[in-house]
């Protein structure tokens, strides 16, 4: 079983996509063959800066491995060391209806906030459905966010099944609940382009005092404190520490603790149980050969993979005999 699923390197890895992506795909190594990507060319849509990009994609390569990807197991590569998978998009492409672009949630919630419409922001969800299709994928773990983006990939692919005889796999979205979509600072789902995140490798300070700046209410220290819509529950839910959520929901059902109470039980909680990719992370940073070596393995493979399924697509199109 193929399971595939990829991260904009568009800013610093946080806590949203480790625990609504990065640590479900982690779990799901087991289970089949993985294939873990970094978008770059997606992150194109928004990070014009050479150099920013650059940091960007080693930061994400290092965060895939601190959090436990298995460079034994699973193929881990650059979106851009396969270039091929434009040209499956094309073919996508010419098959997708403009509507099925437009109704995508994404792209108009980018230009609410102020992004450019370009063409390559309206086209992303065709490159993603190639990225998926391109490695006959049957799963894919993303926060609740990108679940249009995997149906476009599914409509898609049933599409080019239709007109040229079933080569593409249908994709499933694989969606965990209790981390679909994890807040930020400000309460609205956790996002790079949100200004909103915290930053899964901050420094210690820092990453207190985002956790310290969490939206709250005006709930005076010796009230009960609302458990709906809070911010902190909801980022303690998503560790899945059963007792964390336990203690947090008692303190704030029984009253008498103020809200930076919370706050620094939830820094304590999360900065210990993320002590161990952090380690791991210095560790592989420290030795910039070995990340090469795995990027090269991987991205072997990918490609190995991605010109078989093309030359069958090519075939099936017309554009080779
Ligand atoms: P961002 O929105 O910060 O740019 P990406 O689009 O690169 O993040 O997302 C990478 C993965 O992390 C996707 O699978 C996405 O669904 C998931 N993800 C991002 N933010 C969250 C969040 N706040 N809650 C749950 N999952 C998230
Ligand atoms: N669009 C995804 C995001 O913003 C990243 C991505 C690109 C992706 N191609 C993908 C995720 C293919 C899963 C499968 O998070």
């Amino acid at each position: 079983m193929r399971i595939l699923t990829g991260i904009q390197p568009s800013g610093a890895p946080h806590l949203g996509n480790y625990f609504g992506m990065i640590r479900p795909a982690i779990e799901w190594q087991r289970k089949g063959e993985a294939f873990y990507f970094i978008a770059d060319y997606h992150a194109m849509t928004t990070v014009h800066d050479p150099e920013v990009l650059r940091d960007n994609i080693n930061e994400s390569v290092l965060a895939f491995l601190a959090c436990g990807l298995d460079p034994d197991k699973t193929v881990l590569f650059r979106q851009s060391a396969v270039p091929e998978v434009h040209e499956l998009a094309w073919y996508l492409s010419v098959l997708c209806p403009m509507g099925l672009l437009e109704r995508c949630h994404s792209y108009k919630d980018k230009l609410a906030r102020g992004f450019k419409p370009s063409h390559g922001l309206f086209a992303y969800p065709v490159l993603m459905a190639a990225d998926i299709l391109l490695y006959d994928t049957e799963i894919v773990p993303v926060g609740k966010d990108q679940k249009q983006h995997v149906e476009v990939a599914r409509d898609l692919a049933q599409k080019f099944n239709e007109q040229f005889g079933e080569i593409l796999k249908i994709p499933q979205p694989e969606i965990r609940e209790s981390v679909a979509t994890v807040p930020g600072l400000d309460g609205q789902k956790m996002s790079k382009s949100y200004g909103n995140t915290i930053d899964l490798f901050a420094p210690e300070k820092a990453f207190r005092k985002k956790i310290m700046s969490i939206v709250t209410d005006s709930t005076p220290v010796e009230e009960p404190k609302p458990l709906q819509d809070s911010a902190i529950l909801a980022i303690a839910r998503a560790t899945d520490d059963p007792e964390l959520v336990a203690s947090l929901t008692d303190k704030m059902k029984s009253g008498g603790f103020g809200y930076g109470d919370l706050k620094k039980d939830l820094f304590a909680a999360l900065w210990e149980s993320l002590e161990p990719i952090r380690k791991r992370r210095s560790e592989w940073e420290a030795d910039p050969g070995a990340v090469g070596d795995v990027l090269q393995k991987g991205e072997e493979k990918a490609r190995d993979y991605a010109d078989s399924l093309l030359a069958r697509v090519r075939k099936a199109t017309g554009i080779s005999s």
